[in-house]
């Protein structure tokens, strides 16, 4: 069954052709980045627009990457939550005029399902029940994926996204919007032991986050020294806070692990490209006898396939949208 996935929750444009949820035939995503970074962070006025131009041109470049047309083609699905509303509004709207043009069926994926779903894609072998660490620009969870299409989340943060972390510590010391990718590549030539930074205890869950402790300790740590005219070594400062953020994320990863009994664990999202936590997560794993499945890199950031993918499951499990589907800012997992 071949899918045609459209995702435009954030600052990606992007679509793809999926055959049976594993076989990737087309990828195409157009970052709007570039534009966003000049801000700071992304503009959701400017998502929405950059979006209502580009989709057309990147639908039509994934059918033909593939040599397609939508007449080969056997459903659509698109995001339809969370995320930006203005920008989900036009993948979903463009969805619903091909999926109504072609009498094609339509399947409504969430996001975050969606790049759980991406480790499929690399790893046919993957099959639920297994626990995911889900880290992303926007979301931190520690989710039981109970069957493709139903999860539990059992951990989940108080307050900031890991990524939304990682973006806030990298502008602190001085590197562009999204700084993630940044601080992964100074922690390589930075101490991990230069500071040491607070590990934030949530009261009540032991397997919830909270990461804006641990951001305010760095800026404040930056804004005491620029202060006193004191210079700091941005990269002892980006390895030490990686090495904290891993310690953190492994440390509950592992306890959820020992508390609900499972055996295979993967990592989902953007911030699972960070070399740091790919390496802390592995060794963690290997020492307990976990078998750890992480998505390849051009499948962790913003993409289509890995709607495409879930947009399969989704699709067996009967789900299906009709014209009148709409955006969803903030939906969790458990309510899809
Ligand atoms: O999943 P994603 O593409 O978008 C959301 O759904 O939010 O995640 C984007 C996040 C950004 O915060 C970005 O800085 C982070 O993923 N990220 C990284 C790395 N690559 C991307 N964070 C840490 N290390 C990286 N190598
Ligand atoms: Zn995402």
């Amino acid at each position: 069954m071949r899918i045609l996935s459209i995702e435009s929750s954030c600052d990606e444009t992007a679509c793809a052709v999926v055959e049976d949820g594993t076989r990737v035939l087309s990828n195409v995503v157009a970052t709007q980045i570039d534009e966003h970074r000049l801000y700071g962070g992304v503009v959701p006025e400017i998502a929405s627009r950059r979006h209502s131009e580009n989709i057309s041109a990147v639908v039509s470049k994934a059918l033909a990457d593939c040599g397609m047309e939508l007449s080969d083609i056997d459903a659509i699905a698109v995001t339809y939550a969370p995320g930006l509303i203005g920008a989900l509004l036009v993948g979903i709207s463009f969805a619903k005029g091909l999926s109504m043009a072609s009498g094609k069926p339509l399947i409504p994926v969430h996001h975050i399902a969606g790049h759980i779903a991406a480790n499929y894609i690399s790893h046919p072998e993957l099959k639920p029940p297994y626990l995911c660490l889900v880290v992303s620009g926007g979301h931190s969870h520690i989710v039981e994926v109970l069957d493709y299409t139903t999860y539990r989340v059992i951990g989940r943060t108080r307050d900031d996204a890991a990524g939304e972390c990682f973006d806030k510590v990298a502008r602190t010391i001085g590197y562009e919007y999204p700084g993630g990718k940044f601080i992964d590549a100074a922690a390589k030539a930075g101490n991990p032991n230069a500071y040491r930074f607070p590990q934030p205890k949530v009261a009540g869950s032991e397997l919830d986050f909270s990461f804006s402790g641990l951001k305010t300790a760095v800026i404040n740590l930056v804004h005491n020294a620029n202060q006193k005219g004191e210079k700091l070594c941005p990269e002892d400062i980006a390895a030490s806070f990686q090495k904290t953020v891993c310690d953190i994320l492994v440390k509950k990863t592992m306890l959820a692990a020992e508390q609900t009994g499972h055996k295979v664990l993967s990592v989902a999202g953007g911030v699972s490209a960070n070399s740091g936590i790919r390496d802390a997560m592995q060794k963690a794993c290997a020492d307990r006898g976990i078998t750890l499945y992480l998505p390849e890199l051009k499948y962790c950031g913003d993409n289509a396939a890995m709607i495409g993918c879930q947009g399969y499951y989704d699709y067996l499990a009967g789900k299906r949208a009709d014209e009148s589907l709409n955006g969803i800012a903030t939906l969790s997992l458990e309510n899809i």
